[in-house]
């Protein structure tokens, strides 16, 4: 039987071509991003309302704090600007909000913005949105082996102990279920050191749209396609089948 029978409970996205967008209008990059901006109160609203339990955004790689200075000032305003203006409709509607990433990297006020939507969001069980933020999944694997090491070093585990469910429970994403699709727009077969280890049996769907053309119709075609593929971890289509008896 075809069609995955797993719901899609957690979303990852790869935002990307909001560069692209401003560039084709000849418009300066940081265009893109507010209409980028624009997608993702969208993309919150139509995933609430489609009970997908978990969306994380990649909004800033660990890399992208390589790009100008104008580019990152004027992506940290943008930041501040959204968590202070939908924090009143994430609470509203029932979403937590929570960022991962290296976050102790921005400046105070971003800092700020972000422990108080984290904060102010907390009690809330409708919808979880993740923003990956000075994200990188190398360096999650790295902080969860060093966590690790320390509790090696103190006697608390020996090295038999570290398993998967151990090491999971070491990454800044411990209570984060595995990503069951993963969506990246704007044509690019990568995955730029997102989320490197929950994304091992993830599905995979790359779409032509840049991010601030992707919209809920978008959406639902990704889902669409994600039901009618077939999950098999490693297992035939037979003993898959078999088991979904
Ligand atoms: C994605 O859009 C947003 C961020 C990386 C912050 P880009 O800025 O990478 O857009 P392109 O890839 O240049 O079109
Ligand atoms: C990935 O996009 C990061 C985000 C979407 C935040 P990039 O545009 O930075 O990825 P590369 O560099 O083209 O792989
Ligand atoms: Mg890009």
């Amino acid at each position: 039987m075809h069609g995955s029978l797993m719901a899609c409970n957690h979303i990852a996205i790869i935002m990307d071509g909001n560069g692209r967008w401003a560039k084709s209008r000849g418009l300066p990059r940081l265009a893109g991003h507010k209409r980028g901006a624009k997608s993702v109160e969208n993309i919150v609203e139509a995933c609430r309302e489609l009970n997908v339990k978990y969306l994380t955004l990649f909004s800033f790689s660990t890399e992208n704090w390589g790009r100008s200075l104008e580019e990152i000032n004027g992506l940290m305003r943008l930041f501040k600007h959204y968590l202070a203006s939908e924090t009143k409709r994430l609470k509203k509607t029932g979403i937590r909000f929570r960022a991962l990433g290296e976050i102790d990297r921005f400046q105070p006020d971003v800092i700020e913005a972000i422990r108080k939507s984290e904060e102010e969001t907390k009690d809330n069980t409708e919808m979880n949105l993740i923003l990956a933020l000075s994200y990188g999944g190398r360096e999650e694997i790295l902080a969860a082996t060093k966590n690790i090491a320390e509790q090696v070093q103190k006697g608390e585990i020996s090295p038999d102990q570290i398993d998967h469910a151990l090491f999971r429970s070491s990454m800044w994403s411990a209570d984060i279920p595995d990503p069951d699709l993963l969506i990246r727009t704007s044509a690019e077969m990568r995955i730029s050191n997102f989320l490197l280890w929950q994304l091992a049996y993830s599905e995979i769907i790359i779409t032509e749209e840049l991010w601030p053309d992707f919209n809920k119709e978008s959406l639902k075609r990704c889902i669409e396609e994600f039901d009618s593929r077939e999950r098999r971890f490693g297992l035939t289509s037979e003993q898959v089948a078999n088991n979904e008896k």
